[in-house]
C-alpha cells in the first residue's frame, strides 16, 4: 500500500473531515500497523500470480498469533491453492469470481470437532460444546484469526476480500470440503496480488459518532428531542453516495436503503437461513 499520513487516511476513512484528533496521545505518524489497518479496502480483482513460497506459512502465523477465548483455538482453516478446488468454491460461494481469480483461498471454519476429540482423551462429557455459546466463541475466534490473516496479508502489499457466501450453501460446502462432525464453515478470505488496473478504494464508514456510546447506551435523541441517529444516518447516506459517484457506482441505492433490501427478506439470506438445520446435522446440538 502507498505511504500516507495517519490524518489524511482518517479522512478517507470517513469520506469526510473529522472533528475530532485521532493519534493515541503520541505520534501515530509513520506508524505502519496504523497505516494497513486504516488503507483497508475489500479487493476483488487479482492478478493470475501464484503467491511466494512461505506466504501462506506467515499468513496462518499472523492468523494463529489472534487471542482466543480461554486459548481454545476453537478454529480451523482450509487453505484451498489448486485451481479446480477454487472454482468449485466459488461456485459455491455466491459464484464469486474473484475467488476463482485469487491464487488462494482460505476459508475458515468454527471448529468444536478438535475439543470433542480432547473431552474424550480425558473420558470427559464435553457437554459445553452443546451451548450456543461454544458455537459463537468458536466463530469469534475463527473471525479473529481471519482478520489477523487480511492485515498480514494486507501488510504483505496483497489484496483480500471475505467470503461470508461460504455460508450460502453450508451443506454443499461442508461435504466438498469433507468437514468432519462440529466443524462448520463461517467465511472465506481470497487472497492475491492487486490487480492495479482495477484499484479499490478506500470505503467510508459510519460517522464515529453513530458506533460510538461513552458510558451508557446513547439514547439517539439529543437535548431538543430530535432524533440523533436519523441525522448520522442521513449524512452516511450522502458521503456514501458521494463515494460510489466518484467510483462511478450509478444507481447503487442509499446506504440505509441497501441495507434494509439486504435483510428484507428470507431469499435476501441467500440461502443461508438453512444454517441452524446444517448446525444440527453437522452435530452442533445447540442449545
Ligand atoms: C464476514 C464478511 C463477509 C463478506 N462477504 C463478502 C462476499 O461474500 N462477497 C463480497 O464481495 N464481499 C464480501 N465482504 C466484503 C464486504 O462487502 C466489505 O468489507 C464491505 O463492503 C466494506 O468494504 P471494504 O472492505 O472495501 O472497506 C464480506 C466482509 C465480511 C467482513
Amino acid at each position: 500500500m502507498a505511504e500516507a499520513d495517519i490524518p489524511s487516511l482518517i479522512q478517507a476513512r470517513y469520506g469526510t473531515t473529522t472533528n475530532f484528533v485521532a493519534t493515541g496521545g503520541g505520534d501515530s505518524g509513520g506508524n505502519s500497523t496504523l497505516e494497513t489497518l486504516l488503507q483497508h479496502r475489500s479487493v476483488r480483482h487479482f492478478l493470475p500470480e501464484k503467491l511466494p513460497e512461505g506466504t501462506l506459512e506467515i499468513i496462518v502465523a499472523a492468523a494463529q498469533s489472534a487471542a482466543t477465548s480461554s486459548n481454545l483455538q476453537t478454529w480451523s482453516v482450509i487453505a484451498l491453492e489448486d485451481p479446480e478446488h477454487r472454482d468449485k468454491a466459488a461456485t459455491l460461494c455466491g459464484d464469486q469470481d474473484f475467488i476463482r481469480q485469487a491464487p488462494l483461498f482460505l476459508i475458515f471454519c468454527a471448529d468444536l470437532n478438535r475439543l470433542t476429540k480432547v473431552s474424550a482423551q480425558h473420558g470427559l462429557r464435553g457437554e459445553g460444546l452443546e451451548f450456543t455459546e461454544m458455537f459463537l466463541m468458536a466463530s469469534l475466534d475463527a473471525g479473529l484469526a481471519g482478520q489477523n490473516a487480511t492485515i498480514a496479508a494486507e501488510a504483505l502489499g496483497l489484496g483480500a476480500c471475505y467470503a461470508g457466501a461460504a455460508r450460502n450453501k453450508p451443506h454443499e460446502l461442508a461435504e466438498f470440503l469433507k468437514l468432519p462432525p462440529r466443524v462448520i464453515a463461517v467465511f472465506g478470505v481470497a487472497i492475491g496480488k492487486p490487480d492495479p488496473t482495477k484499484a479499490a478504494a478506500v470505503k467510508p464508514r459510519l460517522p464515529q459518532k453513530e458506533v460510538v456510546h461513552k458510558e451508557t447506551w446513547n439514547s439517539g435523541v439529543n437535548e431538543g428531542g430530535s432524533e440523533v441517529q436519523a441525522g448520522n444516518l442521513t449524512e452516511y447516506d450522502v458521503t456514501l453516495a458521494s463515494f460510489n459517484a466518484g467510483e462511478r457506482r450509478e444507481g447503487v441505492p442509499a446506504w440505509t436503503q441497501r441495507s434494509a433490501r439486504r435483510i428484507e427478506t428470507v431469499e435476501s439470506l441467500h440461502g443461508r437461513h438453512v444454517l441452524k438445520d446444517v448446525l444440527q446435522q453437522k452435530g452442533f446440538n445447540l442449545r
